[in-house]
C-alpha cells in the first residue's frame, strides 16, 4: 500500500511525476483517437434492435390497433398502443401523455419556452414576464438541461445531488422563500451523470414541499428507467399521483423516449402533464404538428407490444454494458490504488461514471487526456455554465467505445489523474 500522494514529499511526488510521464509519453506517441465523452449507444446495442429496421411495415400492414393508416395525417396525440407503452414506463395515465418526435429534449425545450411566453397552469403571468425566473439544477446533472435555461435566459440554482436524490432541506428552503423560482429539473432514475436514484422519501417531499411560486413546475426528465446495469429493475415511484395526493396534480411535467432502448435519436419520446396544463399546451403544440411520425410509432409498437418486452430488451443492453462498466472501475482500481488522488462511483444504471479527481484537477486531466488522443467530457459539464466550483468532477461514458479502446483509455486517463495531481501538489506551497 502506497502512501496517498499528498502525504509524499515534494522529492517522491517529482520522482512519481518523472516516472508516469514516461508513461504518457509512450501511449502519446501511440496516436490515440480514443472518445469517452457521450453517453452513445455501440453498434452492438443498436445491433440488439434490428428488429425495428425489419418489422417492415407494408401498405396492407400500416395500420394501428384501432386501423388508423400510419403513413397518413390523423392522431395528434400519437397511437393508442404507443401511449398505454408509455403509460407503463413512467406511470401516468395515457391520456394525459402526447407522443412525441424522436427526441425527448426538444419537448423538454418547447414546454420551458412555452412557460416563458405562456406560462404553465398557475402561472399569474408568463414566466418570461417575470423579472426574474430561476431554476433549480440538481448538480452535477445533465448539461443540456443547462443549456436550455441558459439560452431562454433562465437563472439556475445548483443543488448537490446527495446519492438519493438532491440536498431536499437546500431545494425546500429555496423554494419556499423565493416565488422567482419556477422549478427545478430532475432525472429521478439512474441520474445523468451521478446514477442518482431519487428515493421515495426525496420524490414526496418534492411533489408535497410547499413553493412560494404557485406555478412551480417539477421538469421531470425519465431518460433511464428501466436502464439497469445490475439486471434488475428499481421499483417505479409514481410521481404524478404522489403530486395529485399532495395537492399539486399540475405540479409534474414528465418527459421519456426510447432513445437509449431502441435507436438513439430514431426513437420515440413522450411528455405527459395534467388535464389543466395540456389545456394551456394544446393550442401550441396544434399549432406546431398535425401529427407525429406514426410510422416510427407502428414500428416501436410491434417491437414492444408492452412492459416485459422493454425489460427483456434492457437486460440484452445490460449484459453488453456491464462488462465495459466494470472494466473502466477495475482498471481505474487497479492503475490508481494506493495514490488518493481520485474516487468514483459503482453505478447500477444508466450510462455514466462518475470520478471526483484531487481538487482544481478535473480541467488538467481532460487537457492531458486530449493532447494524447482521448477526449472526455469537458470538465465542469455537470453544472451551469460548466462552473464546477472545486474543479473536480469528471463525467466517463463508457457505453460507446470497444473493450480493447476502453482498456486502452483508462490506463491513459489514471496516468493523466496521477499526473494533473502531481502537478498540483508540486506547485503547492
Ligand atoms: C438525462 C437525459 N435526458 C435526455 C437525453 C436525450 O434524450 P432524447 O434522445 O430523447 O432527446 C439524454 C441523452 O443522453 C439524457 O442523458
Amino acid at each position: 500500500m502506497r502512501q496517498p500522494l499528498c502525504l509524499l514529499s515534494k522529492e517522491a511526488i517529482s520522482e512519481l511525476y518523472n516516472q508516469k510521464y514516461s508513461e504518457y509519453e509512450q501511449l502519446f506517441s501511440e496516436h490515440l483517437s480514443l472518445n469517452m465523452a457521450r453517453g452513445k449507444p455501440s453498434p452492438e446495442q443498436l445491433d440488439l434492435s434490428e428488429d425495428i429496421l425489419t418489422s417492415v411495415i407494408t401498405n396492407q400492414d400500416c395500420f394501428s390497433r384501432d386501423n388508423v393508416d400510419c403513413r397518413n395525417y390523423g392522431e395528434f396525440y400519437g397511437l393508442k398502443e404507443l401511449r398505454e407503452l408509455f403509460s407503463q414506463i413512467i406511470n401516468v395515465p395515457s391520456e394525459n401523455i402526447i407522443i412525441g418526435g424522436n427526441s425527448s429534449l426538444t419537448l423538454m425545450y418547447d414546454t420551458v419556452s412555452r412557460a416563458m411566453l405562456r406560462g404553465v397552469a398557475n402561472s399569474p403571468r408568463p414566466w418570461g414576464k417575470e423579472k426574474t425566473v430561476k431554476m433549480i439544477c440538481p448538480v452535477p446533472g445533465y448539461d443540456r438541461h443547462y443549456t436550455i435555461c441558459e439560452s431562454l435566459g433562465i437563472e439556475m440554482i445548483p443543488v448537490p445531488l446527495t446519492g438519493n436524490g438532491p440536498d431536499m432541506d437546500m431545494v425546500e428552503s429555496i423554494v419556499s422563500n423565493d416565488d422567482s423560482v419556477k422549478g427545478i429539473w430532475i432525472i429521478p432514475v439512474y441520474s445523468n451523470p451521478t446514477g442518482d436514484i431519487y428515493s421515495e422519501e426525496v420524490m414526496k417531499r418534492l411533489a408535497s414541499m410547499d413553493a412560494k411560486a404557485k406555478d412551480f413546475t417539477i421538469i421531470c426528465d425519465d431518460a433511464y428507467p428501466f436502464h439497469t446495469l445490475n439486471g434488475t429493475f428499481i421499483e417505479p415511484i409514481n410521481l404524478f399521483s404522489l403530486c395529485e395526493e399532495a395537492g399539486h396534480p399540475d405540479r409534474p411535467i414528465i418527459f421519456a423516449s426510447t432513445s437509449k432502448i431502441s435507436f438513439a435519436a430514431g426513437g420515440v419520446s413522450c411528455i405527459a402533464m395534467s388535464d389543466n396544463n395540456l389545456k394551456i399546451a394544446l393550442p401550441a403544440l396544434q399549432a406546431q404538428f398535425i401529427c407525429m411520425d406514426k410510422v416510427n410509432q407502428l414500428r416501436h409498437a410491434k417491437v414492444f407490444p408492452d412492459i416485459e418486452h422493454i425489460k427483456k430488451r434492457m437486460i440484452q443492453h445490460c449484459d453488453l454494458l456491464r462488462p465495459k462498466f466494470d472494466l473502466v472501475e477495475n482498471g481505474l482500481s487497479e492503475y490508481l490504488s494506493g495514490f488518493s488522488v481520485a474516487q468514483w462511483n459503482h453505478p447500477e444504471g444508466g450510462y455514466f461514471i462518475t470520478l471526483k479527481v484531487t481538487k482544481n484537477t478535473a480541467k488538467r486531466v481532460v487537457e492531458l487526456c486530449k493532447k494524447a488522443g482521448l477526449v472526455l467530457t469537458s470538465a465542469g459539464a455537470g453544472f451551469p455554465f460548466s462552473i464546477d466550483p472545486d474543479d473536480t468532477y469528471i463525467r466517463l461514458a463508457p457505453s460507446f467505445p470497444s473493450t480493447e479502446e476502453l482498456r486502452t483509455a483508462t490506463k491513459l486517463l489514471s496516468v493523466c489523474i496521477i499526473l494533473a495531481s502531481c502537478e498540483y501538489y508540486l506547485k503547492e506551497e
